[in-house]
C-alpha cells in the first residue's frame, strides 16, 4: 500500500500549472456517448475517476485513447446499455451515465452508485427529472431498469436543490430529446458551463448555463468535436491552501480567477497576499495566518464544499477562532480526527466545526477517509513540524494528478513510498 511521506515546514516557492477539472471531465466523458462520433478532449486530468469513466466507456463499446492529457473517445460502436456493478462502484459519479445512455439507446440499466464516505448521496432528483422527460424507471433489487418507450420529451423541471449532477444529467439527456427542456433552480457551477460548451460545440442548443434557468432545445443528432477541459478550481484552492499553510510564494498558472471567488476572499481574510494577472494567480504567505471568521459552504458562487477540508487545514494554525458551516453534505468532517492527531484544536457539532487556531502542528501517521480530506491532510502536513505519513491514497488519486510531483517542484518535501 503506498503512502505519502511529508516533511513539513518547507516554504513553497515557484510556479505550477493547474490540472484540468475532474468535475468537468467526468460529465463530459459521459456526454461523449451522445455523439456517435469522435470527441477529442484536451487538458483531461489523469485520475482514478477518469480511468473509471474510461472503463465504462470501453465496456459500452466506445474506442478510447488517452495519452499526455488528450483523450479521444469514439462512441460509434456503442452496443450496450447496461453498466455492471463492479464498474458503477469504481467511481461515485457514474450515475452521470444514466441520462446519456438513456438518450442515446432508449434504455439504461445500472445499480445504485454505491455508499458514500461524505454522507448519503441520493439520486432522487436525477430519477424524478428523467421520469418527467418520459423515462420509465424500475428499481429491481437495487438495479435501475430505465426505458423510454415513447422517446424522451422536453419538460419543465424545477429542482428542489441546485444539484450539480442532476443538472448535468438533465442537460445531457435533454440535448437530443424531443422539444424544449427548461431547468429552474439549476446548479450554476463552472463545470455546468463547461459541459454546455462541450455539448453546444457538438451541435446541442443550450442557453443559460451558469444561471439559475437553463434552456435546452433538443436536436436530432450531435456530432463529435474538440474541446479543452477547464482548469480545476478545487486543485487550485488546495495549492493556495498549501502555500498559506507552509508559507512562501506560489504562482498558479492556467487558472480562471473568477471561478475562485469564494476561496480567494477567505485566503485573503486569513492574511495572505493574492494578486491576479490574466490567468495567473500569485499567493504569498509570510506571517502567521489570521482565522477567517465564518466559512459557509454553499452552491456556486458560494464557498465550495470541496474546498472546505483543505481550507480548514490551512486555518488550523492561525491566530483566533474560525467557524465552518457545512451546508452541502452531512458527513464532511472526516478529516478532523486526523487533524486532531496532528495537534489541531477542532470541535465538530453537526454541520458546524469550530477551529481554535494553535501555535503549531506536528507530523503524525494519518489516513485519509475521502478525497478532499486527503488533500487537507497534505495541507496540514506541509505546515507541520516533523514527518507525516499519509495512507488512504486511493482517495487522493481520484482527484489529484501527481500532487507529490507538483508540491516537490515547489520545494515541498513530499514522497510517495
Ligand atoms: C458534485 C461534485 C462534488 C461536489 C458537489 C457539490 C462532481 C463529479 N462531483 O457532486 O465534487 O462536492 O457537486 O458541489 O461533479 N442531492 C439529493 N438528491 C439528488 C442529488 C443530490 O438530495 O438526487 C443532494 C446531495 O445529497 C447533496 C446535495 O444535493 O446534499 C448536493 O449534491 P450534488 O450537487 O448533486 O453533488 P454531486 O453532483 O453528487
Amino acid at each position: 500500500m503506498s503512502r505519502l511521506v511529508i516533511d513539513g515546514m518547507k516554504r513553497l516557492r515557484g510556479e505550477t500549472t493547474i490540472q484540468g477539472s475532474k468535475n468537468s471531465a467526468l460529465p463530459i466523458l459521459a456526454a461523449t456517448l451522445l455523439c456517435g462520433d469522435e470527441s477529442v478532449l484536451f487538458n483531461c486530468p489523469d485520475l482514478l475517476d477518469v480511468a473509471g469513466s474510461i472503463n465504462i466507456l470501453r465496456y459500452l463499446g466506445c474506442d478510447v485513447d488517452f495519452s499526455d492529457g488528450t483523450l479521444t473517445c469514439n462512441s460509434r460502436g456503442l452496443d450496450r446499455s447496461h453498466i455492471p456493478d463492479s464498474l458503477m462502484r469504481e467511481m461515485r459519479s457514474s450515475i452521470i451515465f444514466l441520462g446519456a445512455l438513456l438518450a442515446r439507446t432508449g434504455s439504461a440499466s445500472m445499480c445504485f452508485p454505491g455508499g458514500c464516505e461524505i454522507g448519503p448521496r441520493p439520486i432522487d432528483l436525477h430519477l424524478n427529472a428523467l421520469s418527467e422527460m418520459g423515462a420509465v424507471i424500475e428499481n429491481d433489487h437495487g438495479v435501475f431498469q430505465c426505458h423510454a418507450p415513447d422517446g424522451l420529451n422536453g419538460a419543465k423541471i424545477a429542482l428542489s436543490f441546485p444539484s450539480v449532477g442532476a443538472t448535468e444529467n438533465i442537460m445531457i439527456c435533454a440535448s437530443i430529446a424531443d422539444g424544449t427542456t427548461v431547468i429552474t433552480n439549476a446548479a450554476r457551477e463552472p463545470e455546468i458551463c463547461d459541459l454546455a460548451d462541450y455539448l453546444n460545440s457538438c451541435g446541442a442548443r443550450i442557453s443559460g448555463a451558469g444561471e439559475g434557468t437553463v434552456v435546452i432545445d433538443g436536436v436530432e443528432k450531435l456530432h463529435g468535436t474538440h474541446h479543452a477541459i477547464i482548469p480545476d478550481r478545487i486543485v487550485a484552492s488546495t495549492v493556495m491552501a498549501a502555500c498559506a499553510s507552509a508559507g512562501g510564494k506560489v504562482c498558479l498558472n492556467g487558472i480562471i480567477p473568477s471561478h475562485l471567488g469564494g476561496v480567494i476572499s477567505v485566503v485573503e481574510e486569513s492574511g495572505c497576499d493574492i494578486s491576479i494577472e490574466n490567468n495567473t494567480l500569485t499567493v504569498a504567505s509570510n506571517k502567521r495566518l489570521i482565522a477567517p471568521r465564518v466559512v459557509r459552504t454553499m452552491p456556486y458562487p458560494g464557498f465550495p464544499t470541496d474546498a472546505q477540508a483543505p481550507i480548514m487545514a490551512m486555518t488550523a494554525k492561525s491566530k483566533g477562532t474560525a467557524l465552518f458551516i457545512e451546508n452541502i453534505f452531512e458527513n464532511r468532517y472526516l478529516h478532523v480526527s486526523s487533524l486532531l492527531r496532528m495537534g489541531a484544536n477542532i470541535k465538530v457539532e453537526g454541520k458546524v466545526a469550530v477551529v481554535q487556531g494553535v501555535e503549531s502542528l506536528h507530523g503524525a501517521e494519518v489516513e485519509a477517509m475521502d478525497l478532499r480530506g486527503a488533500a487537507s491532510l497534505i495541507v496540514a502536513a506541509l505546515g507541520a513540524e516533523g514527518e507525516t505519513t499519509l495512507a488512504g491514497l486511493k482517495y487522493l488519486d481520484r482527484g489529484y494528478e501527481n500532487i507529490e510531483v507538483v508540491l516537490s517542484s515547489l520545494g515541498g518535501e513530499v514522497k510517495r513510498v
